[in-house]
C-alpha cells in the first residue's frame, strides 16, 4: 500500500502486465500500419512514460511528438479541457496514432479531435494503455486498447494524484475503505467481552458483529444462509466455514459506511482466520489486532459463580463446568494467538480490574492502531 497526499492506494497492475500489453499494442499497431512512417502523438503530460515505453518496442521507424492537455483536478476528470501546448508541426497527409496513457469520460480525447479537424492527416487512429469503459462517454473509436481497467482512480506509470505517483514504475488503484479499524476480540467466558465489546463499539464507531448473534438472527428470520445453516445443525454436523463467512460478509455489507468491526466468536480456526483476511481484502481492508482479554481461571470462576447465582444460565453454575469452558477456550484460541502474532497483531490486554481501567487498557492499544 501507498500514501500520496491524503489518500491510499494499493497495488494493481504489475509493470510485467503493463509492459505485456505496451507490447501486443506496439506489434498490432506496426503491423496495420505496415512501411508508411507514422508520426505519435502523446499526450503530455500523463502519456509521457507510454510513450517512451511504446517508441522503444515500435519496431519500424516513426516519428515521435506531444500536445499538451490539462483536465483533471484531484480524482475527478473536468469538461473543461485547456490546451496548453497544441500542434507544433504541419500533418498534413501523414498516418498519425494519438498515445494515451487512460482514457476515462473521453473528455480529454473529444479535444484531441478538435484539434486535428482541421488537419488534412491521411488517418487518426486513436491508442490508449488503459481505459474505463464505464466512465467513457463519448462515442469516438478506440483503435487500441491496452488493458480495460474499473472505474477507479489509479496512479503511477505516468498518471497522478494532485501531482504525485507519476514516477512508480507500477500502476495502484484507490482504496475505498479509507481508514477501517478491524478487532477480532478475543476473552475466556467471564473475562467482560460483552461489556468491553459496548464501550469499544460506541468510542471508536464500530460495529459490533457477534457471530452467534449473526447466527440466530439468520436462523430466526429463516435467511437462506440461515436455513442452510440450521440444516447442518440439524444433522449435528459442523456448519462449513464458507457459510459462516457468507454471512458475516452479509453484516460488512450492511454496514458498508462503518469505521471498522469488532468480530466476537470468530475466527475460531486458522482456516476462518484466512477465510476472514479474504473477506476483508475484498473490502481493501485487513484485521488490524487481535485484542485478548487476559484473566486468570481462579478470577474467571470465580467471576462465573457470581454470575450464575444472578443470570440463572446454567453454564454458569457449575464450576466443573466452568472450568471445563476455559480449558477448551485456551485450547482453541492458542492457534489464533499464533496466527496473529506471527503478523504482530496480537494484543493481550489485563482484564482484572474495574471495567473503567479495562476500557483504558484496551484504548490504548487501539489508539495506537
Ligand atoms: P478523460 O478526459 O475523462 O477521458 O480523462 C483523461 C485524463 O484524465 C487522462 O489523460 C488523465 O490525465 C486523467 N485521468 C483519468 N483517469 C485517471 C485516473 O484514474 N488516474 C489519474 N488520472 C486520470
Ligand atoms: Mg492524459
Amino acid at each position: 500500500m501507498i500514501k500520496l497526499h491524503d489518500k491510499y492506494f494499493k497495488p494493481f497492475i504489475s509493470a510485467k502486465e503493463i509492459d505485456a500489453a505496451m507490447q501486443r499494442m506496439a506489434n498490432d499497431i506496426a503491423d496495420d500500419i505496415g512501411d508508411e512512417i507514422p508520426v505519435f502523438v502523446g499526450i503530455l503530460n500523463g502519456s509521457f512514460m507510454v510513450v517512451s515505453d511504446f517508441v522503444k518496442k515500435y519496431p519500424k521507424p516513426c516519428e515521435v511528438t506531444f500536445i499538451k492537455l490539462a483536465s483533471y483536478e484531484g480524482v475527478k476528470s473536468t469538461e473543461d479541457i485547456q490546451r496548453l501546448i497544441g500542434l507544433t508541426q504541419d500533418l498534413t497527409g501523414r498516418t498519425v496514432v494519438i498515445l494515451e496513457d487512460i482514457i476515462d469520460t473521453g473528455n480529454t480525447l473529444a479535444e484531441v479531435h478538435r484539434i486535428f479537424k482541421n488537419e488534412e492527416v491521411k488517418s487518426l487512429k486513436i491508442a490508449t494503455l488503459f481505459y474505463k469503459p464505464e466512465a467513457y462517454k463519448k462515442d469516438f473509436k478506440l483503435h487500441y486498447i491496452g488493458i480495460e481497467i474499473p472505474n477507479k482512480f489509479i496512479v503511477g506509470y505516468g498518471l497522478d494524484y494532485n501531482g504525485l505517483g507519476r514516477n512508480i514504475p507500477e500502476v495502484y488503484q484507490i482504496k475505498e475503505t479509507q481508514f477501517m479499524t478491524n478487532l477480532v476480540l478475543f476473552g475466556p467466558p467471564g473475562a467482560g467481552k460483552g461489556t468491553q465489546a459496548e464501550f469499544l463499539k460506541d468510542k471508536y464507531n464500530l460495529v459490533h458483529i457477534s457471530t452467534g448473534d449473526v447466527f440466530r438472527f439468520n436462523i430466526k428470520n429463516e435467511t437462506a444462509l440461515g436455513m442452510l445453516a440450521k440444516s447442518y445443525m440439524d444433522k449435528g454436523a459442523l456448519v462449513p466455514d464458507q457459510v459462516t463467512i457468507d454471512m458475516l460478509n452479509a453484516e460488512v455489507e450492511k454496514n458498508s459506511g462503518a469505521k471498522g468491526f469488532i468480530f466476537d466468536g470468530f475466527p475460531r480456526t486458522n482456516a476462518q482466520a484466512e477465510a476472514l483476511d479474504k473477506l476483508l481484502e475484498s473490502k481493501d481492508s485487513s484485521i488490524n489486532a487481535m485484542v485478548a482479554l487476559e484473566v486468570d481461571d481462579e478470577i474467571l470462576v470465580e467471576r462465573l459463580i457470581g454470575r450464575g447465582k444472578t443470570s440463572g444460565r446454567a453454564d454458569d453454575a457449575d464450576e466443573s463446568i466452568i472450568r471445563n469452558r476455559i480449558k477448551e477456550y485456551y485450547d482453541k484460541t492458542a492457534i489464533l494467538k499464533d496466527y496473529y502474532s506471527a503478523q504482530n497483531k496480537y494484543y493481550g490486554v489485563d482484564g482484572v480490574g474495574s471495567i473503567e481501567d479495562i476500557t483504558v487498557r484496551l484504548s490504548g492499544v487501539i489508539d495506537k492502531l
